[in-house]
C-alpha cells in the first residue's frame, strides 16, 4: 500500500516536472493562472505536500527533495514569464511615442561652501601646503591649552564654546586650530598644512555671523621662517583668490601667536556694493594672522629654538558671501534649491 503511493506520488511529481517545463504563454493572465494553479493555496504543490505527509519515512528525503524542485520549477517559470512579457511590453512603450519630452536630467551642483574651500585648498596646495583635517568634538587640550589659552585665561572668552561636558572638558572646536595642535604633537617640522573644517560658537545668529560656519587655517613651521614670509604668502593667496594685489596686515592679539594681525585686503571703491561692504574705506578684513607663539610650540614638542613659524585663519563664509555678494550667511545652511541652483556653472 505504501509502496504504491510512493510510485505513485513520484509518477505524479514527474508529470508535473513536465507540465512545468512546457508551458509557454505571453498572457499576463494564464501566467497568473498557472501561479495560482501550482503555487496557490490550494494548488498542486499545497495537495502534494498533505500527501508527503504519509509518505514512508525512508523515502521521505528523496520525494521531498523532488517536490523542492517542482515548487522552485515553477517558481522560477512565473518568474521568467513575467519577466520576458514585462521586458517586451517596456520596449513597446518606450518606441511609442517618439515626440513625447525626454524626462529632464537633473545635475547637482557644489554647495558655495565647498567651491570656496575648494579654491582655498587649490591655492595654497599649489606653494607646498598638503591638507590636514581632525574631529569637531575636540578636548580642552587640543582647542585651549595647548594653544596658550590656559583655564580662567581671559582670552578664552573670546570665542564663546559649546560644551559637551565638563570636567574633564569635552566641547566643540571653536577653531580648527585644534588640528594644527593635533598635527605638530605627531609631525616633525618642516610643517606646512591647512586644516579646513566646520568649527562652532555659542553666538547669536544674525545676517553676519552663525552658529556654525568653516575655517581655513594655515601653519608653516620651519627653521628661519619670518614674518615676511608670512606677508608674501597672503599676499599671494590675495591675489590669486580675489585678483587683489593690496594688503594690510593691522597688529592685533591672539594668544597663540606673537605677534598677531588682522589680515585687511584692498578691495576697492569702484561700485556702490564696494562702498558698502567696505564701510566706505575700501578695506576690508578677512582673517587672523601672525607669528607661532613659542609657548605653542613648547606644548607641541617642537624646539622654539630652533624653529619658527607662522599660523593664519580665515571664514570660508566670509569669503563666499565676498565673491558672490551674498548678503546673508544663513542662506548657506538653509540648503534652498533656488539659491544652491545658482552655482551650477561654477566648479
Ligand atoms: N584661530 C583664530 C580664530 O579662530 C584665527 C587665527 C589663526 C589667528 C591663526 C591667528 C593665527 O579666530
Amino acid at each position: 500500500m505504501r509502496f504504491n503511493l510512493y510510485l505513485n506520488m513520484k509518477d505524479k511529481i514527474d508529470k508535473f516536472f513536465e507540465k512545468v517545463n512546457k508551458f509557454e504563454t505571453k498572457s499576463s493572465e494564464k501566467i497568473e493562472d498557472f501561479r495560482i494553479e501550482y503555487l496557490g493555496s490550494k494548488g498542486v504543490l499545497k495537495q502534494l505536500f498533505t500527501e508527503f505527509k504519509d509518505v514512508e519515512p525512508k523515502l521521505k528525503k528523496e520525494i521531498g527533495q523532488a517536490l523542492n524542485n517542482l515548487r522552485n520549477s515553477a517558481t522560477e517559470k512565473v518568474n521568467e514569464l513575467k519577466f520576458s512579457i514585462e521586458g517586451s511590453s517596456n520596449v513597446e512603450s518606450r518606441f511609442d511615442d517618439l515626440t513625447r519630452p525626454a524626462t529632464p536630467i537633473e545635475l547637482g551642483s557644489r554647495h558655495p561652501i565647498s567651491i570656496v574651500k575648494n579654491r582655498i585648498i587649490d591655492i595654497f596646495s599649489r606653494i607646498g601646503f598638503t591638507v590636514s583635517e581632525g574631529p569637531e568634538i575636540e578636548d580642552d587640550w587640543h582647542n585651549f591649552t595647548a594653544l596658550n589659552l590656559p583655564e580662567y585665561h581671559p582670552a578664552r572668552d573670546m570665542q564663546d564654546t559649546f560644551f559637551i561636558e565638563k570636567d574633564p572638558d569635552i566641547l566643540l572646536r571653536t577653531h580648527t586650530s585644534s588640528v594644527q595642535v593635533r598635527y605638530m604633537e605627531n609631525n616633525k617640522p618642516p610643517i606646512r598644512i591647512i586644516s579646513p573644517g566646520r568649527v562652532f560658537r555659542n553666538e547669536d545668529i544674525s545676517a553676519r555671523a552663525h552658529c556654525v560656519f568653516h575655517q581655513v587655517e594655515g601653519l608653516y613651521i620651519d627653521t628661519d621662517v619670518s614674518f615676511a614670509d608670512l606677508k608674501q604668502t597672503l599676499l599671494y593667496f590675495t591675489k590669486e583668490m580675489f585678483s587683489r594685489s593690496k594688503i594690510r596686515l593691522r597688529p592685533s592679539y591672539f594668544p597663540f601667536t606673537e605677534p598677531s594681525a588682522e589680515i585687511d585686503i584692498y578691495w576697492g571703491l569702484k561700485t556702490e556694493t564696494d562702498h558698502k561692504i567696505t564701510k566706505g574705506t575700501g578695506w576690508l578684513e578677512i582673517g587672523g594672522c601672525g607669528m607661532v607663539d613659542p609657548n605653542v610650540l613648547k606644548n607641541t614638542n617642537i624646539d622654539s629654538k630652533k624653529y619658527s613659524g607662522f599660523a593664519f585663519g580665515m571664514g570660508v563664509e566670509r569669503i563666499a558671501m565676498l565673491l558672490y555678494q551674498i548678503p546673508d550667511i544663513r542662506m548657506f545652511y538653509e540648503n534652498d534649491v533656488r539659491f544652491l541652483e545658482q552655482f551650477k556653472s561654477v566648479i
